[in-house]
């Protein structure tokens, strides 16, 4: 039996180290260490052994066991450190490969001309207000002085949402908010998106800008007026562009004007950008007319004031030679990333 112990023992530590993975080690450890395993097999025998030889026979089995449980044990050990290390291997980041570079946004053109005109208001010390994209009829043109069936609505192909509800046609419907809210002296521009039901082409979309404006104080006069959009015109264009007031008609205003710069593109010559005419209107501005002020809880008596309402699509399609406005509202990427 002793020798049988020893062979075995032998033969169980050989196949250990035999033993090339986790798998092939635990059925070395089943088939001499399981319950039914050849070293369990040997204890067993136990009980046909004399009294004198079992303690000593017992002490072999046992030490041959925890041998072979040692072994074991060391083996599992070294198959785990190197699966980690490997898991470990396999997953190193290469810190110094090059990343595939991140997209950068950009400013959409209508944003980048609006913020250059924001800048250049706010320098003339004019705050921006915000004022909401569905309004009344009272904002949009009541109070403007724009009645019921004036002929005027019809310049403003309206988009109306229930009875008194529209789409704003101007910003202008911000006069209104601000002068209910502020007393003056009032000096704010108003930038936002409008809506007019008209036909898509080149030149129009159902959906454009305007920066309103609006200036109210004692003594304010038509001279503040040309000053303050000179000013404007030249920052924007460039101190050599030409500025044109032109007499108009709004209802809101009296007297109104039109105002003209030269256009950009043939210097004033003529060409197919300005229609030959060698100017390009950008806005429409006048004196608030005296019942806008009256409207608004204003004494016309006391305080006078001008508006303007700039086209900011025109301003940008200009500046970029931008050939069709449609490109501005497509989202294009091909388009937005040449700004
Ligand atoms: N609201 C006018 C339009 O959409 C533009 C305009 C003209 C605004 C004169 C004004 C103004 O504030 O005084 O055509």
């Amino acid at each position: 039996m002793k020798e049988k112990l020893q062979s075995l023992k032998s033969e169980a530590l050989a196949a250990v180290a035999a033993a090339t993975d986790e798998k092939l080690l635990d059925e070395v450890r089943v088939k001499y260490l399981g319950k039914k395993g050849e070293l369990t097999a040997i204890l067993k025998q136990m009980g046909s052994l004399s009294p004198e030889e079992r303690p000593i026979m017992g002490q072999l089995v046992n030490q041959a066991k925890a041998e072979l449980e040692e072994a074991i044990s060391v083996a599992q050990n070294g198959f785990k450190t190197k699966a980690a290390e490997a898991k470990l291997k396999a997953e190193t980041l290469d810190i110094t490969m090059p990343s595939t570079p991140a997209k950068k946004g950009g400013l959409h053109p209508l944003n980048i001309v609006l913020n250059d005109m924001i800048d250049i208001f706010q320098s003339m010390g004019f705050d921006v207000v915000d004022g909401p994209e569905v309004e009344t009829d009272y904002y949009n043109f009541e109070a403007l002085n724009v009645p019921q069936d004036h002929p005027a609505r019809d310049m403003q192909d309206t988009f109306y949402l229930a009875e008194n509800l529209l789409l704003r046609t101007q910003t202008s419907a911000a006069q209104i908010r601000t002068m209910e809210t502020r007393k003056p002296p009032i000096k704010i521009i108003c930038p936002g998106r409008v809506y007019r039901a008209d036909e898509v082409d080149a030149t129009h979309s159902p959906v454009f800008h305007q920066i309103e404006g609006l200036v109210v104080d004692k003594n304010i006069t038509m001279c503040d007026l040309k000053g303050v959009l000179e000013q404007f015109a030249h920052e924007i264009y460039g101190k050599e562009t030409e500025v044109k007031f032109r007499p108009s008609f709004f209802p809101f205003t009296e007297p109104s004007v039109e105002v003209d710069v030269t256009c950009s593109e043939c210097r004033g010559k003529g060409c197919r950008v300005c229609k030959g005419s060698g100017w390009i209107e950008i806005l429409g501005a006048g004196m608030v007319h005296p019942r806008v002020l009256k409207a608004c809880g204003i004494d016309p008596e006391e305080y006078s004031g001008f508006a303007f309402g700039i086209g900011l699509d025109r301003l940008t399609t200009t500046r970029y030679k931008v050939s069709d406005i449609r490109l501005l509202f497509e989202n294009d990427l091909r388009f937005l990333k040449q700004f």
